[in-house]
């Protein structure tokens, strides 16, 4: 069956409870149960774990109901099925989009040879509070970088034709601004102005849904006290309207349900009401019709048009995906695990992801014979792959082993010495003792998955258990060490930061951590990686990110506890206009490691920026006109590696405060020593305007604008353009 036209025909040959029965998916995993349900006619159903199980349930809803319609097939492949890739905010830290679209297809590939043919991926959550656990899951503070990563991810999921036999539904979530919650607690309030919600959080949905996502997923918050589920401005007007969003939006587990506890809700026939009024076309929990074939919803509840509009997005996604011509898949040809070129594909993106945070030359390790002290959980723990991983992810190995093989020379002793939850303290008398013997410590440290991702955000950011204890106890000994994180969020590390002579954030790198994480200590990788969140002094810091609005009194001092001295007119820093500005008393100025940041085995100098014109009209721009921004790279080291030039924009007189820099455009590149290259990043209407949060209404507003290019935030170089 083609797309299109036969669907609006089936449509018409359903009875009303046969359409909404293809409105929700269920996530029964025995076969048994969703065979009954499937017999009901429900539309979708989680993966039921291999494809003869999946081929068995499509074998019912082609031959055992009215229509044969087939199902949609959903999981969470958020960043891998069998093959385990890079935790998404590690993908980030590579600023590298081809990382995340080969996650994407390989994931896409292995996923689909089991039968599934619809992920629940990309999350494209901006936020700025790594108090939430689920900024594992997503691509950081920026909203470039998660419109960036989030349309690469889609590419790879779907790739050239959903009809390939190895491309999966894409699913952007969770439309909208779930990352904003409150406190960082999961599922809690959601509250800004359109003015943010709009420039900051709904970007990426709208650059995922221009790269084609053929679903997005619903978020459990409210936007101004009205929960997405039921949120018709956001899931209708703008998505569906404004945007012309043709697919599905499906909600998240139970988020029908969850009205009900929101408070804007009677009861559960109420809630679907309202949320498939208000636009979700899929309902996740199988809510909609009952085993029985069932449901409460009659046309006087959903309008005839409504309903059959749902469908038709659900049908052509299946149409689209050919699962009318062929709904099953050869066992025989099932990958149920990794091969050697997805495990090279996994190391590759493990290796572009680390974030060098600090190094006095302590890292790469010598090449000569060394007797090396492994310390901290990491030491020899496997638990590598981070959050939204399904049972049957293939493991990582420990840094242990991969630095056995890597650096077999090395003298090599592994003592834990501390835990995640602290049970067992004061083994770092051991470590003390071990240390003494040698020439080197690694201190391998950071959190366990179970303790990132959904439903464990933490108030206190710092290493659990006993692990800054170790830290400690290992500088104490003055022999020369080394901090390796493994962690799926921005940690605190200011009680031990100072004392570390190099900090490498390894983040949860997925299978191949092991051999990316030895290989990058020992010098046969150059890490490049750059931090797509910022690394807070403090959870009271929170939240903290470097697009911030400038304020009416910037502070340019950090704090200071000693009181105010009242005599007006005293010059320096105890002066009275200094002291009346945004900031903490108790903590200096900014995030302890910024976005962008992050450090290399070489080193690259630059050449002035140079703009291809230094003047151009907001009509031009509106028009397709662009304005290139040149710089020169070269590596003045005596290794190669990999740069990440960053261009920052500043509007710094306009109607609404702008934020003092937005990430407009990013190029990671390789150089060989002494190598020179011209790095080139355009400029266009959609990079220096902004949404004025009335209605739809984007502006490019005439003025100067400050263009920061360089590697960092704290080294870039400026030049202006003129917009007219
Ligand atoms: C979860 C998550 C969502 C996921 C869904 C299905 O609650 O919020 O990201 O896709 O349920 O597992």
């Amino acid at each position: 069956m083609s797309a299109g036209t036969d669907v609006d025909a089936l449509i018409a040959r359903m009875s009303w409870t046969e359409k909404l029965a293809q409105l929700q998916i269920s996530y029964r995993p025995r076969l048994e149960d969703a065979a009954e349900l499937v017999r009901a006619g429900i539309g979708a159903v989680f993966w039921p774990r291999s494809a003869e199980a999946t081929n068995e349930l499509q074998r019912v809803a082609v031959e055992e109901t009215p229509h044969g319609i087939p199902l949609l097939i959903g999981l969470d492949v958020v960043h891998g099925q069998r093959t385990i890739f890079p935790i998404p905010l590690a993908q980030a830290a590579s600023f590298d989009p081809a990382v995340a679209e080969t996650d994407g297809r390989v994931s896409a590939a292995e996923a689909a040879s089991g039968g599934v043919t619809w992920t629940f991926a990309p999350m494209i959550d901006v936020s700025r509070d790594p108090r939430w656990g689920r900024v594992a899951e997503g691509f950081g503070e920026d909203t470039l970088l998660n419109a960036v990563f989030g349309a690469a991810k889609v590419r790879g999921y779907q790739g050239s034709h959903l009809a390939d036999p190895g491309s999966i539904l894409a699913c952007a979530k969770h439309y909208v601004a779930y990352g904003a919650a409150e406190g960082g607690r999961d599922y809690n309030t959601v509250d800004m102005s359109d003015y943010r919600l709009r420039n900051v959080y709904l970007e990426p949905f709208r650059a995922a849904v221009e790269a084609g996502a053929g679903t997005v997923m619903a978020s459990f918050n409210t936007v101004a006290g009205r929960p997405v589920h039921a949120h018709r401005q956001l899931l209708t007007d703008v998505l569906k309207e404004e945007w012309g969003f043709a697919g599905a939006v499906v909600g998240d587990a139970s988020g029908v349900v969850n009205l009900l506890a929101h408070g804007i809700a009677e009861d559960l026939h109420d809630a679907l009401v309202q949320s498939l009024s208000a636009g979700l076309d899929v309902e996740m929990g199988g809510h909609v019709v009952a085993p029985d074939g069932t449901s409460s919803l009659t046309p006087d509840d959903l309008t005839v048009e409504r309903v059959d509009d749902a469908v038709r997005r659900v049908l052509r996604l299946k149409a689209a995906l050919g699962l009318f011509d062929d709904p099953y898949v050869d066992p025989a040809a099932e990958l149920t695990a990794p091969t050697a070129a997805t495990r090279a594909a996994a190391l590759e993106a493990a290796e572009r992801c680390p974030v060098l945070l600090k190094n006095d030359g302590t890292l790469p390790l010598p090449e000569r014979p060394l007797r090396v002290l492994l310390t901290g959980p990491y030491a020899d723990s496997t638990d590598h792959l981070g959050a939204w991983v399904q049972s049957f992810g293939e493991p990582a190995g420990s840094l242990a082993d991969a630095l056995r093989v890597e650096r077999p020379d090395l003298e090599l002793t592994v003592l834990p010495g501390a835990s995640f939850d602290g049970a067992d303290p004061g083994r770092q008398a051991e470590v003390t003792r071990a240390a003494a013997g040698s020439d080197v410590v690694l201190v391998a440290v950071g959190e366990p998955s179970h303790l990132t991702g959904e439903a464990t955000s933490r108030a206190d950011l710092r290493l659990p258990g006993d692990q800054e204890a170790l830290v400690h106890a290992v500088a104490d000994t003055g022999v020369p060490f080394a901090v390796v994180l493994a962690n799926g969020r921005p940690l605190v590390t200011s009680a031990w930061i100072h004392r570390a002579p190099a900090v490498l954030e390894a983040w949860h790198l997925g299978t191949e951590a092991g051999p990316a994480i030895a290989r990058i200590l020992t010098g046969a990788v150059n890490p490049a990686g750059r931090l797509p969140m910022s690394f807070p002094r403090s959870a009271g810091q929170v939240p903290v990110h470097y697009d911030h609005e400038n304020t009416g009194r910037p502070a340019t001092t950090g704090g200071r506890m000693q009181p105010l001295v009242h005599d007006i007119g005293l010059e320096g820093p105890g002066n009275v206009e200094e002291w009346f500005t945004s900031k903490y008393r108790d903590l200096p100025l900014g995030p302890q490691f910024a976005f962008g940041h992050g450090l290399s085995y070489t080193t690259f100098g630059y050449g002035a920026p140079v703009l291809s014109r230094t003047e151009v009209s907001a009509d031009e721009l509106r028009g397709g006109a662009t304005v290139e921004v040149s710089i020169q790279v070269t590596n003045t080291g005596q290794r190669a590696g990999d740069e990440v030039v960053q261009l920052y924009v500043r509007d710094p007189v306009a109607s609404l405060a702008q934020p003092v820099r937005r990430l407009r455009g990013f190029r990671r590149l390789r150089l060989e020593p002494g190598e020179s290259a011209t790095v080139t990043l355009a400029l266009g209407w959609r990079d220096l305007g902004f949404w004025t949060g009335r209605g739809n209404e984007f502006v490019v507003e005439p003025g100067r604008f400050e263009l920061h290019v360089g590697p960092r935030l704290d080294a870039t170089q400026q030049c202006d353009l003129v917009v007219t």
